[in-house]
This record gives C-alpha cells, structure tokens and sequence, in this order.
C-alpha cells in the first residue's frame, strides 16, 4: 500500500517525501514539473537511502491518473500539486481556476473510481479572507479572498466539503499553512523559486548571497510593534510532520476535518531579517518600500486544534528556520 503524493518535487510536497520515507510509508510521486526540478527526487532519495515510483504526470490528466491507481494500490492521496503565485494568479486566473480546481476535479473524480477515498489537500491561510482577526480559528468563517489563487483554495475546501457530503464514504483532511520557510537540515532540498522571488524568505536569501541587491520591505506603517507586516513562519520540516499525522487522520477515520499548520507566534519582516542576519553572518541591504497590495498588517494562526487533535505541534524556531534557509541557499547558489 503507498500514499500517492501529487505534486511531491516540490518545495512542501519534497519535504514531505523525506517525512513519510523516514516514517516508513511507501510513497509514488506525481509531477509535471512545471514549478519544480527532476533533481529533488535524487535529493529525496540520497536523503533518506529510500526508493519510491515517480510519474511525470499531470494531475488534469485522467488518463494517467488512471493508470497511477491501477498499477499501484493507492492508500490516499496528499494533494500538493498546484500554481501558488498570488501576483501570477491576478494576471492569469483562468490558468489558476483550471490547473488548481479543474486538477483537483480530476483527481478526486479518478480516486472516486479507483475506490480511494482519503486525501490530504493543501490549503492556506489565505483562505481566511481579510477580516477575520489573528489569531486565526478553524471555525471562523473563510472566503472573502484578495486573488484568484486564494479563491481556488477557498473553492476547493467547498468543492471538499461538498464531496463528503455526498458520500461518507470519504475521509478528507484539509491542511491550512501559514508561512512555510526553512529548509531540509541536510541544506539539499530547499524552496526554489523561478525568477525573481514574490515570498519573503527566498528573497532575503538571494539579498545575502549577492543575487538580489536589495530586499523591499513592503511598508512599516501597518499597525504592528514595529510597523511592518506580520507573519505566522513556520519551519517546512515541521509541516511535513504535520502532513504524516494528517495521514494518520484520514487513513483511521471517515471525516472532513480541518487543521491550521502554524506555530501560533508572529513575527515582523525586521523581525526575519535580523534573525536572519545573525543566523548567517550576513548582512540584509533592504529598504522601506511602499505597501504591496493586497497585504494584511497581521496573519497567525491558533494552533491548538492541531494539537489536540493530531497531536502535533510545529517545534523548530525562527533561528534554526533561518539557518537552515540559508544552507540551503548557502550549498545551492543556484537552485537544484
Ligand atoms: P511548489 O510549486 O514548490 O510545489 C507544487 C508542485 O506541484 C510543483 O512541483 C509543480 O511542478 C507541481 N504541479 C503544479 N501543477 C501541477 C499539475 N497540474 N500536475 C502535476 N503537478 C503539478 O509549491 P509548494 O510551496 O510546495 O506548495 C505546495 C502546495 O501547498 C500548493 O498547493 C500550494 O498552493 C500550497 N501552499 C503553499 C504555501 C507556500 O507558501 N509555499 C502556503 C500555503 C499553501
Ligand atoms: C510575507 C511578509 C510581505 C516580500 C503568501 C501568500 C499566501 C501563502 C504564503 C500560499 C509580508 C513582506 C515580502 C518582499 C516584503 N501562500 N515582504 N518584501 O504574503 O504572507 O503569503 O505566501 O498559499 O497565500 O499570500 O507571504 O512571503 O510574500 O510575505 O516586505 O520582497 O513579507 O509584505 O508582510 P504572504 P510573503
């Protein structure tokens, strides 16, 4: 029996290979690398000393989603596969809708026929909208998103809970992440965006090694301690973790839960810059820029409910995020 990972090349989804391996899961892997390099699967696999069946496949592909779960039995699914660029996603909604929900259509639809019925789906925090207040609960109410790619999320946890609805039969755990940054200890997989990053993390790194000049802090008169945005950052190593209990969750029960995978704590982007100077030695050239627009002043999660009920909770702190980032970065000037 193998736990099916869409989208395992990835930055969450490469991680979280690393985490089942380690745990004793067998995995097969699905991906089309459109945001992601063949190389993370050799890095998975020196990590962990473990072998596991790779598909270069698209999720909208039914055809190929068919043959994953006829030649393999398929325990569940972890769904990471999707576009994740906010600012792409304001200038290509259709491509977002239809890789994202249409994708995810797909898979549910050949799982449906295949008789598995248990995923695990990757959602964010940006599904809370801009007026629920941090810290953020699970029973608050979501929508109310600022960008087509926060809305396929938000459709997608509908289009879930409607799915278990119909049919029992289901088990299905939707994971809501904060702010993943960090990196695997080893520093040999790693968060590796193509291009310019948009994400916080990755363009702090690229400042320290010399690829970037400058880091843009987006506006310091948010209503926060030091006036620039806060975030609830939370280690990857440690939302892998989380993905190994949420598959504990649905592979013991028939349920539609919902769990935040943060650390409960926020942090300011001066707050991640200097950690991240003093954990690398390096100094981060930045300057105050204007806000970005569509940003809250604070984002953070009420973990608890993970904890109670998984059992989880995130353990490694923003110096050891900041380290292992900067390993990665450090061991991997230009990605894979
Ligand atoms: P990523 O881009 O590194 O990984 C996504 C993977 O999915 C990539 O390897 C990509 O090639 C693959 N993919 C995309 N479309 C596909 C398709 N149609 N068929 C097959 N493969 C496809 O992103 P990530 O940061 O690892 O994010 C994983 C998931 O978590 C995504 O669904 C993302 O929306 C969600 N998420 C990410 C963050 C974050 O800040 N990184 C936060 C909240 C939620
Ligand atoms: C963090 C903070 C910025 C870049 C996004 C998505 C969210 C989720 C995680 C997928 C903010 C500031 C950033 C820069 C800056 N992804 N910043 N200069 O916006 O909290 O969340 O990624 O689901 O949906 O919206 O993350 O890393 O872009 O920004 O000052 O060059 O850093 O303003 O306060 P964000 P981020």
């Amino acid at each position: 029996m193998s736990i099916l990972v869409t989208g395992g090349a990835g930055f969450i989804g490469s991680h979280t290979c690393v985490e089942l391996l380690n745990a004793g899961y067998e995995i097969v892997v699905l991906d089309n690398f459109y945001n992601s390099n063949p190389e993370s699967l050799n890095r998975i696999k020196k990590i962990t000393g473990k072998d596991f069946k790779f598909y270069e496949a698209d999720i909208r592909d039914r055809a190929a989603l068919d043959k994953i779960f006829k030649e393999n039995e398929i325990e569940a699914v972890i769904h990471f596969a999707g576009l994740k660029a906010v600012g792409e996603s304001c200038r290509k909604p259709l491509e977002y809708y239809e890789n994202n929900i249409g994708g995810t259509i797909t898979l549910c639809e050949a799982m449906r026929d295949a008789n598995c019925k248990k995923i695990v789906f990757s959602s964010s925090a940006t599904v809370y909208g801009c007026e629920n207040v941090s810290p953020l609960t699970e029973s608050m109410k979501i929508g109310g998103t600022t960008n087509p790619y926060g809305t396929t999320k938000y459709m997608i946890e509908l289009i879930l809970q409607d799915l278990y609805a119909s049919d029992n039969e289901w088990s299905i755990t939707i994971l809501r992440y904060f702010n993943p940054i960090g990196a695997h200890e080893s520093g040999m997989i790693g968060e590796n965006p193509n291009g310019i990053p948009n994400n916080l993390m990755p363009y702090v790194t690229q400042v320290a090694i010399g690829k970037l000049p400058q880091l843009s802090v987006f506006g310091d008169d948010y209503d926060t301690p030091d006036g620039t945005g806060v975030r609830d950052y939370i280690h990857v190593v440690d939302l892998a973790l989380g993905h190994i209990k949420a598959v504990e969750k649905v592979l013991s029960t028939k349920e539609v839960n919902v769990y935040n995978l943060g650390t409960g704590t926020g942090y300011s982007v001066l707050d991640i810059v200097k950690a991240f100077e003093k954990a690398s030695g390096k100094k981060v050239n930045y300057k105050i820029a204007p806000r970005r627009d569509g940003d809250l002043a604070t984002c953070y999660s009420d973990p608890s409910k993970a904890l109670n009920e998984l059992g989880w909770k995130a353990e490694r702190g923003l110096d050891k995020m900041c380290e292992d980032s900067w390993r990665w970065q450090k061991n991997n000037p230009n990605g894979f």
